[in-house]
C-alpha cells in the first residue's frame, strides 16, 4: 500500500443497494458479480474527516429542518470558497450569489426552468454525460447534439458543427468539464472559443464542473469561472460538488454560483433544495480535512487508468481503447469487434420485439447492439458497465467502465473479461 490512506484493499458494497454492484445484478439477471463498474461513485472507504463529522453529528440526536437558506458566508459557503480559491485558483465566489442544492442535476435543472422555455433547444457536445438527456426530459427541452470528432484516440469539439446548430431557439448548452464519459480535460483555449461563440449566439453556459479533481498526470483542470474573458465567465453558471471528489453522492448535496447576478438569481428562485443535515455535514468536512485523502486517491485513479490502458490494448484485441483519458475516473471502450462477434444487432432485434421498460422513464425502450454487447459482458464476465448508447450521438459503439476501485478488482475484471472474450474469439 503506497500513501496513508487504502485504496488498494478491496472493499465490499454487495447488499447495501448500492446502484453500481446491486442494481446491475436485478438488472442483468447476473449469477454472481465480480466488478460493478457503472455509475460514477468509487469503492473507498470515505475520508476519515468525514466519518469523525458525521459520528459527532449523531451523537446531538436530534434531526430537526437545517437552515440553509442564509444567503450570506455561513460556515459551510465559507468552507466551499476557501477549498475553492486553494485548490483550483477560482476567487470570484461570492457568498451570496452561491447557492446549495440537493445535485448538480438540481442546479442545472433550477436554471433550465428559468432559461428555456418548453420546446427550447440544449446544446451539447456528445457524447456526453447520460443525465443530461434526464435533465433535457425534465424540463420539456429538446437536446441539439453536436457529434465530436475523434482524432487519434481523443475527442476534440467539432467547431463548425457545434456553431451551425446555434440557432436562435437554443438557449443554454450544457458544458461537461472535465468530460464525462471521453475523459477529456478542456484547456484554456477550447473552453474559452466554447464561451465566446455561447456568448455570440446568446447562449448561457451551464458549465457542470463535478468530475474537476479527476485530472490524469499533466493534465489541468480549467475552471470556466477563471477564464480570463469577464463577458464569456458573466454569461455562466458552474456546478459543483464534492459528491464525485469524495464518493459522497447519496448524500444529496451540491452548490452553484454565478458571477452574474441576473443569472444566479433566476436559478435560485427555481432551486427547491431539500437539504439534509448529514449531507451538508458530509461536505464541509471533505473540504475542511479531505485533501490529503483526495491528493492520493487522484494519484491512484491515476494508476488505474494506465493500468486499464495498457491492459487493454496488450490482452484485449477485440476492444479499442485510446489515449489515456486526460480526465475523470471513467474508461471509454469501442466494443464494435464484441457486438459484431457476438451478432448484437441480432440480439437487439429480437429483444425489440417486446422492448423492455426503462426504469428510469417507466416507459418501453428500444435496446442497442450497444446494449447488448453490456449485458453480455454482465452474464458472461460477471462485469458490469453501461452502455455507450445512454451517452448520445456518438455512443452506439461503446461501453464506459468505472475504474474508481481497488486494482485487485480492475485486474479481476480485466481478466474475465479477457477470459470471455478468448472463448468466442477461436
Ligand atoms: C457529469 C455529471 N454531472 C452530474 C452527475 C450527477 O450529479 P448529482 O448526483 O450531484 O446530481 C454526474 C454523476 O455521474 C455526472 O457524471
Amino acid at each position: 500500500m503506497a500513501g496513508k490512506f487504502d485504496f488498494d484493499t478491496p472493499y465490499n458494497r454487495i447488499g447495501t443497494d448500492s446502484v453500481k454492484w446491486d442494481m446491475p445484478v436485478r438488472v442483468n439477471h447476473m449469477s454472481r458479480i465480480i466488478a460493478g463498474m457503472t455509475t460514477a461513485d468509487m469503492d473507498f472507504k470515505c475520508a476519515p474527516s468525514i466519518t469523525a463529522a458525521l459520528k459527532k453529528r449523531m451523537e446531538h440526536e436530534n434531526w430537526g429542518y437545517v437552515d440553509m437558506a442564509s444567503p450570506g458566508p455561513t460556515a459551510f459557503k465559507k468552507g466551499i470558497i476557501a477549498w475553492n480559491e486553494k485548490r483550483y485558483g477560482i476567487k470570484n465566489i461570492n457568498p451570496e450569489q452561491l447557492g446549495v442544492t440537493t445535485g448538480v442535476h438540481a442546479g442545472i435543472i433550477a436554471s433550465m426552468r428559468a432559461l428555456c422555455p418548453p420546446g427550447s433547444k440544449v446544446l451539447m457536445a456528445t457524447p456526453i454525460y447520460s443525465g443530461f438527456y434526464g435533465d433535457v426530459r425534465f424540463t420539456n427541452t429538446v437536446a441539439e447534439e453536436s457529434l465530436m470528432k475523434y482524432v487519434n484516440g481523443r475527442y476534440e469539439m467539432d467547431w463548425d458543427d457545434f456553431e451551425r446548430r446555434m440557432t436562435p431557439d437554443v438557449k443554454v448548452s450544457i458544458l461537461c468539464n472535465p468530460q464525462n464519459p471521453v475523459g477529456r480535460a478542456w484547456t484554456k483555449e477550447e473552453l474559452t472559443r466554447y464561451g465566446e461563440l455561447c456568448l455570440k449566439h446568446n447562449i448561457v453556459v451551464l458549465s457542470d464542473e463535478i468530475h474537476c479533481d479527476f485530472v490524469s498526470k499533466g493534465q489541468k483542470y480549467v475552471p470556466f469561472a477563471t477564464l480570463d474573458d469577464k463577458k464569456v465567465v458573466d454569461n455562466s453558471i458552474t456546478y459543483k460538488s464534492g459528491s464525485k471528489s469524495f464518493s459522497l453522492p447519496g448524500m444529496k448535496c451540491a452548490w452553484f454560483f454565478s458571477t452574474n447576478q441576473d443569472l444566479y438569481r433566476k436559478t435560485q428562485a427555481n432551486n427547491h433544495a431539500d437539504l439534509s443535515t448529514m449531507g451538508m455535514l458530509a461536505e464541509q468536512a471533505a473540504y475542511s480535512g479531505g485533501s490529503e485523502w483526495l491528493d492520493q486517491c487522484v494519484a491512484y485513479i491515476d494508476g488505474n487508468h494506465d493500468f486499464t490502458n495498457k491492459y487493454i490494448k496488450a490482452n484485449i484485441p477485440m476492444l479499442k481503447v485510446g489515449q489515456k483519458p486526460e480526465s475523470t475516473y471513467l474508461a471509454w471502450i469501442d466494443v464494435s469487434a464484441v457486438a459484431n462477434k457476438i451478432n448484437a444487432q441480432k440480439m437487439a432485434d429480437d429483444m425489440n420485439k417486446s422492448p423492455p421498460v426503462n426504469p428510469a422513464t417507466g416507459m418501453p425502450k428500444k435496446v442497442t447492439s450497444a446494449d447488448m454487447v453490456n449485458l453480455w459482458f454482465a452474464q458472461n464476465a460477471a462485469v458490469a458497465m453501461n452502455s455507450g448508447t445512454n451517452y448520445g450521438k456518438g455512443g452506439e459503439n461503446f461501453i464506459r467502465m468505472n475504474l474508481a476501485t481497488s486494482r485487485t478488482t480492475l485486474k479481476a475484471a480485466l481478466d474475465s473479461m479477457a477470459g470471455a472474450l478468448k472463448k468466442i474469439s477461436a
